[in-house]
């Protein structure tokens, strides 16, 4: 076996990492970090370290790690055929079986799903899904796309000018044109003191009309957002918002997508977050929970309405002409299958509500007094803690203070991952759905230690 140093150097020397310090780490001022198990909520480091993954990697092992089913499943498919492709209407056992049990739980105004490899790759499939249904309806002006600051909808060329988080956009040339961001439904940061959580979710609607009427609603294609904010802090929306924003989407004739890549299958203590929070949705993303990161996939789940449309461009103009080589990969599909099924029969939906409304207050009965503490939220099995320089007027850390990147290595000396979000000092928390009260515990106590290591009160 090679030592943990001998791989530093290969690292270092020939690994280019995503949203990584490049510099930072090629001179070595970061440590390499090589993942060898997992078991449960535990994954285990090349050092023998046992620790709490408290993000299930990046909001994605949903299921926990090591659970034989999904890798029997995996084995077994990889043994009977390992590849072949979707295109011209070929399909696999796996993934039409997949297909099946995905549209069984989503919506009812849903028809079709298509399969990518991750989220970003399944958000770039819904803009063309978009431009296209838009050409064939006859109204080609009828093409941007509007998405909220804050929102995570993926790194790529158009997905990554839908994030609207600086980090994706800086050095990069993006957004690209056609791209809008709209107000952070945040109501803790809301300009105006005054404002209750309705009077800001109609506050944010007006600030979308606004926009659609500048840019005149001719031009505007959808609206993309998650149902809970996820990297942009882990935010759940004010009171009302959704009911307000999707108003004005239908007055102007404008689609919504609902990026549920973090939010699908369980995690939030319902099968989607549109079921909890009542979005009608037009196209949702689908992506980590489909597989529980056992293998990549993801999906674009279309609605009947835009599905009719699409029908007839093909009977105009011939086949979709859109696909990727690993497009409904039977390997992605089988670890789908057996992992949908492990989240029914191990009931791991409710546990997120239950477990999840447990882990919240944990957090605030240890944490929610403390002077820096902002704020203590969350919904389902998604908790963020929000720190402050000043609790009265929430004015926030230097950032060159990096408290949330100290908070997080300090969790990690007392054996616990916790994520410090890109913006903000925040600390968010999405553990595997599989998790138990006991663990919860030690993901409180971890973080109590971390506090009152870099923020003694
Ligand atoms: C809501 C949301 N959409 C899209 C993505 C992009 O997915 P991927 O990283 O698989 O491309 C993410 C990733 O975190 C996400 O959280």
């Amino acid at each position: 076996m090679l030592r943990n140093d001998q791989l530093a150097e290969w690292d270092r020397e020939n690994f280019f990492h995503a949203s990584t310090h490049l510099a930072a780490h090629a001179r070595g001022d970061t440590p390499t970090r090589i993942i060898t198990g997992g078991e449960g909520v535990y994954i285990q480091d090349r050092d023998g370290a046992k620790i709490l993954d408290g993000f299930a990697g990046l909001y994605c092992v949903n299921v926990g790690y090591g659970r034989r089913e999904i890798t029997d499943a995996i084995a077994a498919q990889v043994s009977e055929l390992s590849y072949y492709h979707a295109y011209a209407g070929h399909g696999t056992e796996a993934s039409v079986t997949l297909a099946k049990m995905v549209l069984d739980r989503a919506p009812d105004n849903m028809s079709k799903v298509y399969f990518g490899l991750g989220g970003s790759d399944a958000n770039e499939t819904n803009i063309k899904l978009i431009w296209y249904y838009n050409n064939i309806l006859g109204r080609p002006e009828k093409k941007k796309i509007i998405s909220r600051w804050r929102g995570y909808h993926g790194s790529g060329l158009m997905t990554g000018s839908l994030t609207g988080l600086g980090l994706f956009h800086a050095k990069f040339d993006l957004p690209m044109d056609g791209v809008l961001h709209t107000e952070a439904p945040h109501y803790l940061h809301r300009a105006d003191r005054n404002q209750t959580e309705e009077q800001f979710s109609a506050y944010c609607a007006a600030k979308l009309e606004e926009m659609i009427l500048a840019e005149g609603p001719d031009t505007i294609a959808a609206f993309i957002g998650e149902p809970i904010l996820g990297t942009g802090g882990i935010v759940p929306p004010p009171k009302g918002y959704w009911a307000a924003i999707q108003a004005v989407l239908r007055k102007y004739d404008i689609l919504l997508v609902v990026d549920e890549v973090v939010t699908g299958f369980g995690r939030l203590g319902t099968m989607f977050g549109s079921e909890h929070y009542g979005l009608k949705a037009d196209l949702i993303t689908i992506a980590k929970g489909l597989t529980s990161a056992y293998a990549p996939l993801s999906g674009s789940i279309v609605s009947k309405k835009m599905w009719a449309v699409l029908e007839k461009g093909t009977d105009e103009n011939g086949a979709f002409g859109h696909g990727w080589t690993y497009s409904a990969h039977p390997i992605g599909a089988a670890a789908g299958v057996a992992n949908l099924k492990l989240i029914d029969d191990l009931g791991l939906i409710a546990n997120a509500s239950e477990t999840g409304a447990y882990l919240k207050s944990a957090l605030q009965a240890a944490l929610g007094d403390h002077p820096n503490v902002a704020e203590i939220r969350g919904e389902g099995m998604l908790a963020a803690v929000e720190f402050c320089a000043d609790r009265d007027d929430l004015k926030q850390f230097d950032t060159s203070a990096t408290i949330g990147p100290r908070l997080a290595a300090e969790l990690l000396t007392r054996g616990v991952i916790g994520r410090a979000m890109p913006q903000s000092d925040t600390i968010g928390f999405a553990p595997p759905l599989c998790i138990t009260r006991a663990e919860v515990d030690q993901i409180v106590a971890a973080m109590k230690g971390a506090v009152d290591a870099v923020l003694p009160a």
